[in-house]
């Protein structure tokens, strides 16, 4: 009788912790996303505050922990800038997070934190979280001059959320990428499980820029060799878990150096004697060239061959490619009987590597 009664009373008592703990819980929820409208941060109780270089107390103040589901093969990790919803929205209108379910794709972007303006705010891009739930936010601020902690920090992210992915590709919100094909792709590079990998343009014999009034300019103090090691462009390439894994541990150790794709995938990469698998030949260099590939698939439904090349800065080239290319992905295109680079004219000279200069001379045609 009086056992029963202790049993009630602490059944009683257990279940109104859970109560009381599960209302705190919505509290502390109400009060974390306040804190980010309000551009504060507050860690979420199941992250630990980690290093990020130089940033001690790093955090996601935005994160998806459970976007990788169990059949997911390949990630796709997009740095982009927080105020580019134009570019995330023309890729996610290309192909939506069903359709890339369907390919076993997820699709993640990488975003820093930023002031408000007038055109994007926290506040949206919390409303473009909670809409599409395929935004990681680290808790540094958006410069060029920091592009690394995002690039290291989607590695860390791939390390943590989305281990069991066969391949991780990792590209910029500028670049247009031939989406249907990258199964294809991902087949021929036949990405291994337990080996270091990276795939991408690779690009050799790079110097550091030491001209003062240049951008680029690199100090012998960030850089102090007369050549880059080779490395991949961070506009697009492939690469695996346990890579992302052993880069970001190296990371750890080394100097934080600003120009990303030369450190992450050039000074890092070297560190772990990783030998870069070339994939120059499906890209373009230039954003006419794929404009070219529309006009001819819309007049003369004339074959592309080309699987990745920059927008020019057209947001919309991203939609506009992948849907006129849909039409060839299902095979109703013939070749062509002239190349392509003699038919369209290129304009622009683009730089590779995030302007650094580049040794080797391309043709431009
Ligand atoms: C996280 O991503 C998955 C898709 O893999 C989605 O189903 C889920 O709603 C997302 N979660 C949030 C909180 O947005
Ligand atoms: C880079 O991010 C850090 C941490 O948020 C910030 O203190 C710094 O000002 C940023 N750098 C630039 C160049 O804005
Ligand atoms: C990539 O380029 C190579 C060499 O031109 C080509 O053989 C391959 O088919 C291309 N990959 C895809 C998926 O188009
Ligand atoms: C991590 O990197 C350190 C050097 O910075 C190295 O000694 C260690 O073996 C690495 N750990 C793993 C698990 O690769």
């Amino acid at each position: 009788m009086y056992a029963k009664l202790f049993y009630l009373i602490i059944a009683t008592f257990a279940v109104s912790i859970l109560i009381v703990l599960y209302y705190s819980s919505l509290q502390s929820e109400e009060i974390y996303v306040k804190l980010i409208e309000e551009h504060d941060i507050e860690p979420s109780s199941n992250d630990l505050p980690q290093k990020l270089y130089d940033i001690l107390d790093f955090k996601y103040v935005l994160n998806n922990k459970s976007l990788c589901t169990a059949d997911t093969e390949t990630l796709i990790l997009v740095t982009s800038y927080f105020g580019n919803v134009e570019a995330r929205s023309a890729m996610r209108r290309a192909f939506s997070r069903e359709e890339l379910d369907v390919m076993k794709i997820k699709r993640a972007f990488l975003l820093g934190i930023a002031p408000s303006d007038k055109y994007t705010s926290q506040k949206s891009v919390l409303d473009e979280s909670r809409r599409f739930g395929d935004i990681i936010q680290g808790s540094f601020v958006e410069a060029y001059r920091n592009l690394t902690y995002k690039h290291t920090m989607g590695l860390r992210w791939a390390e943590q959320h989305c281990s069991n992915v066969k391949q991780v590709i990792k590209m910029d919100d500028d670049i247009v990428v031939n989406v249907e094909k990258i199964p294809d792709l991902l087949k021929s590079l036949g990405v291994p499980s337990s080996k270091n990998f990276i795939a991408g343009y690779v690009l050799r014999n790079m110097v550091p820029i030491r001209e003062p009034a240049n951008k680029w300019f690199v100090t012998q103090e960030e850089y102090d060799l007369s050549t880059y090691p080779p490395f991949v462009s961070g506009w697009f390439y492939v690469t695996n878990p346990y890579t992302c894994a052993n880069l970001f541990n190296i990371s750890q150790s080394m100097k934080y150096f600003w120009i990303d794709d030369t450190l992450i995938t050039g000074i890092l990469a070297e560190k772990l004697s990783i030998q870069h698998v070339d994939i120059k030949a499906n890209f373009t260099l230039h954003s006419e060239i794929l404009e070219c590939c529309i006009n001819d698939i819309r007049s003369k439904n004339l074959r592309c061959d080309i699987l990745i090349g920059p927008n020019g800065g057209k947001t919309n080239l991203f939609y506009d490619f992948n849907t006129a290319i849909g039409i060839c992905n299902l095979n109703l295109c013939p070749d062509r009987t002239v190349p392509l680079d003699k038919t369209c004219i290129v304009k622009r000279k683009e730089t590779l590597g995030r302007g650094n200069p580049i040794v080797e001379n391309y043709r431009l045609s």
